[in-house]
């Protein structure tokens, strides 16, 4: 059995192997090919100069002998099979931001193996053999029409603070590209951060334009908090796809910190539990995997949590059964009595030095008909007398700022209260309106935009951009004690 029979050349241009007609195992295959020496590399040779490389890679029938032909050269590896590639690639946090990263990704046929590999990052390209292997989690989502997807998780434990990592996810056959992230210090070090309220709509048109123009004003951020309505329908597969799309490379190396906004609740029309459960649809649990940590609400992982990252508490308070009244009475009373416990727990024991609430609903709402009296009533008291120093949120699709805020009126800025921030990034824009306006120190209609907010132990600043490049806004806190000064950057825009 020689390596001259082994492969031949039809004369349709076929690759004919002995593979297919005794060979039973790639090793054994491996073998002879080794046994025939500088023969095998010659009569390889031969066969590469009839055939451009990807061809041969085209027409060869295992991976085996793909190495075979790309072996000892710079050709690319041969192409995959579309459905086999990764996309999708998002990380999250599931535990604490110093010693562990999440990501999740999708490919549109399931792959036998789902794994993902993490190693230090260094300049040197030949870091791959010091990476690690972790499995993968899956599962397989009917999209109808006959399409499916599969979803996959993994989670990196055991990292060092303070230190970059690539990663790279697949099956062992494909592979994304190796992305990189960074683990928080275990110390309230200074930082910097992007926040964008409501995507929804046109995203892969229009807010991707946010977006990207927000990475590239602050690539050293380290991580996105969106506050809500991240899709116009959380059940369409097709607009997390949009979502992707807009993100790009960005959404897995920057972690993102999602809390659900009305929209990615919606269930499709019709659907029998659209008034008594307030969970997120399923999409929201296959892109992120978020921390375990919230109130008692099986039915409703990752909707609220918290994350301590380098001396800031984040809390994600999923708020949508306090402002949507489309829900059972008794459907958003369980959740809001055991988010309340909750709530009061987390801000109650909190050893950080900030601590910042991100929500969808407005507590001073600030568009039409969007006023939650009772929401302001059960959160506002809890956030002032826990001293929260700021609320990001969105669903008014305009940028308002609040002066400080206690007791619903407005204290001196070295008094003790609340600042509460409203912001789109999305296309999709309203007006403002009357009621409320007398909170505002700022307001803004009719702009996409994005915010980067500093942190450090005795400073918090937030800078709203709009997306045509100009400073829309700015305040910064300064910390003393339990409460702050509040200075106002206002641009006058
Ligand atoms: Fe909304």
């Amino acid at each position: 059995m020689g390596w001259d029979t082994a492969i031949d050349i039809g004369s349709r241009g076929v690759v004919r192997t002995q593979w297919n007609e005794g060979f039973t195992s790639a090793d054994q295959y491996e073998t002879v090919a080794a046994r025939s020496g500088r023969r095998v590399e010659q009569r390889m040779n031969n066969i590469m100069s009839k055939f451009t490389r990807r061809q041969f890679a085209q027409l060869a029938p295992g991976p085996f002998l793909l190495s075979l032909a790309t072996r000892g050269s710079a050709a690319p590896p041969p192409p995959a099979a579309p459905g086999a590639i990764p996309t999708r690639i998002v990380l999250t946090w599931a535990g604490d931001p110093a010693r562990t990263q999440a990501v999740t990704w999708r490919t549109e046929t399931a792959t036998a193996s789902p794994q993902a590999q993490v190693a230090k990052f260094i300049a040197d390209p030949k870091f791959e053999p010091s990476a690690i292997t972790v499995r993968a989690t899956f599962e397989k989502d009917d999209l109808g029409d006959g399409k499916s997807a599969a979803h996959y998780a993994a989670r990196f434990q055991g990292l060092e603070p303070a230190t970059a990592y690539c990663y790279r996810v697949g099956d062992a056959q494909v592979w994304s590209e190796w992305n990189v992230f960074r683990t928080a210090s275990t110390r309230p070090e200074p930082f910097r951060f992007l926040y964008v309220g409501d995507e929804q709509n046109s995203i892969k048109s229009l807010w991707s334009r946010s977006i990207r123009l927000a990475y590239a004003a602050a690539p050293d951020a380290r991580f996105l908090v969106h506050a809500g309505d991240l899709v116009a329908d959380g059940y369409d597969d097709r607009l997390w796809g949009e979502w992707s799309d807009a993100l790009a490379f960005i959404s897995a190396t920057l972690p993102s910190i999602p809390v659900p906004g009305n929209h990615d609740l919606h269930r499709p029309p019709g659907s029998p539990d659209a008034k008594t459960s307030l969970a997120a649809a399923w999409p929201w649990r296959r892109h992120f995997v978020l921390p375990s940590n919230g109130p008692d609400l099986d039915d409703m992982p990752g909707q609220s949590y918290y994350l301590d990252y380098q001396g800031v508490r984040f809390i994600a308070l999923d708020v949508n059964a306090f402002s949507e009244e489309g829900y059972e009475v008794a459907a958003r009373k369980r959740v809001t009595e055991k988010e309340l416990d909750w709530l009061t727990k987390v801000l109650s024991d909190n050893p950080n030095r900030w601590t910042i609430v991100v929500q969808h609903q407005g507590i001073y709402a600030i568009s039409s008909g969007r006023e939650y009296a009772a929401m302001r009533a059960s959160l506002a008291p809890l956030y002032e007398k826990h001293h929260v120093d700021m609320v990001l949120q969105g669903h008014d699709h305009v940028y308002a700022r609040t002066h400080k805020i206690a007791r619903d009126r407005i204290v001196d800025p070295s008094a003790p209260g609340v600042v509460y921030v409203i912001s789109v990034s999305g296309p999709k824009m309203y007006k403002t309106q009357k009621v409320n306006s007398q909170y505002m120190a700022k307001m803004i209609e009719d702009e996409q935009f994005y915010q980067i907010i500093d942190v450090s132990p005795e400073r918090l600043a937030l800078t709203a951009y709009s997306i045509d490049g100009a400073v829309a806004d700015g305040f910064e806190l300064r910390k003393n004690g339990t409460s702050s000064t509040y200075i106002d950057h206002s641009s006058g825009k």
